[in-house]
């Protein structure tokens, strides 16, 4: 299909992102350590005089009408109800909505596990602030995405995909605190090594909802440790207060917080790791990551371990585990830059005889989140 992209006023992108390590921690007020891609959702927007917002897509033939007076009826609507999400918190924070047609053109494989949906909302959002003629703040813009798929799409997620679509660095991984949102850019300087991901092309699952059950365990666990402890957030737990008083809470909330205690501890080894340039070392982290969001988190699930298992068994591999939410998606390993092409094969063969078809992996660079393009 053609698309006639010159005759849209501006283009707008926002990235998909792979975090590195601290899993399943942001919505416990931990620290994680994304990057944003160069795989990217991107909007081509203009504004067309009127109360509707025309959506197209260029790998779907259906055509989306949403009525901006009726932003509330859309929930549930496939492939419109992240655009009417976004148009909806605009709205609703006092921001100006246009009518507008817009083509969005998705490089961010869906399931993949590496945020579509934080890119597409971020890039959205973003986009009709631009032709509002408003200015583009890329953490308040990744609060409103994030409050857009709370909210409206009802997947109870934290803020560290939203953050790492809008406020990524090329070059850069997101060292951020999920509780203040303090964020250090940390270059990222891997020697000989090269950051490889990994789709396991598992059928898309609803995953929602048994996210959404991880969050409320969590929420229980904090609730029990806080009768001990004077804390806000399940991340300040310590491993030593662990040790104290992790006792105190059944299966399989025990499990669920132990892995969130241990995460947190291993995101910080990770950025001094990635701070002095020790492959090896972080490559061990992210193994130890696999492991605990395989058998205390279970998060996992049959192709995300074998695709791991595959890339840990690989010899210029120093260290392999799943990204993002879990059950299904992507996995992110560090492997020597040489090595890449026999990886890939390696990986390949290995997990298509296991699983019955073939992973993807991705050469991709680590890019800037928001970018704002002028197309007159
Ligand atoms: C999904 C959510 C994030 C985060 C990860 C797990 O990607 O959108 O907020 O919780 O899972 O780390």
């Amino acid at each position: 299909m053609m698309f006639d992209r010159e005759s849209y006023d501006c283009l707008v992108s926002a990235a998909g992102r792979v975090n590195i390590i601290g899993e399943h921690v942001d919505y416990c007020g931990g620290k994680v350590f994304p990057v944003a891609l160069s795989l990217r959702n991107i909007i081509y927007i203009r504004p067309n005089g009127t109360n509707v917002i025309r959506l197209s897509w260029t790998d779907i033939s259906d055509k989306i009408e949403l009525d901006i007076s009726r932003l509330e009826k859309y929930r549930g609507v496939k492939y419109a109800d992240y655009f009417a999400a976004c148009a909806y918190v605009l709205r609703e924070a006092g921001k100006p909505v246009l009518g507008c047609d817009v083509l969005s053109d998705c490089e961010v494989p869906f399931g993949s596990g590496l945020s579509s949906s934080a890119a597409i909302e971020v890039s959205f959002i973003a986009a009709l602030l631009t032709i509002a003629g408003e200015s583009v703040d890329p953490v308040e813009v990744a609060l409103l995405a994030k409050k857009a798929e709370n909210e409206y799409v009802g997947m109870n997620c934290g803020i560290m995909d939203q953050y790492a679509s809008a406020c990524g660095v090329a070059g850069h991984a997101m060292y951020l605190d999920c509780a203040t949102l303090d964020c250090e850019q940390v270059p990222v300087r891997m020697g000989d090594y090269a950051l490889v991901v990994a789709n396991t092309n598992k059928p898309h699952s609803l995953v929602a909802s048994k996210y959404n059950e991880r969050r409320r365990e969590t929420e229980e666990a904090l609730a029990v440790l806080r009768k001990y402890l004077p804390i806000t957030h399940l991340a300040e737990v310590t491993t030593e207060d662990f040790t104290r008083y992790g006792k105190s809470l059944a299966s399989p909330l025990y499990e669920r917080a132990k892995h969130v205690v241990e995460e947190v501890a291993r995101v910080k080894e990770a950025a001094d790791c990635m701070k002095r340039g020790d492959m090896p070392a972080l490559g061990a982290l992210l193994r130890a990551s696999h492991a605990s969001l395989r058998d205390l988190y279970e998060v996992t699930g049959r192709e995300l371990d074998a695709l791991a298992d595959a890339a840990n068994g690989f010899d210029g591999c120093v260290g392999s585990r799943m990204t993002g939410g879990g059950f299904g998606g992507s996995t992110v390993s560090i492997v020597l830059k040489d090595a890449v092409p026999e990886f890939t094969r390696y990986v390949t063969e290995r997990y298509t005889r296991e699983i019955g078809y073939p992973p993807t992996v991705y050469e991709t660079e680590i890019a800037d989140g928001i970018t704002i393009r002028s197309l007159k």
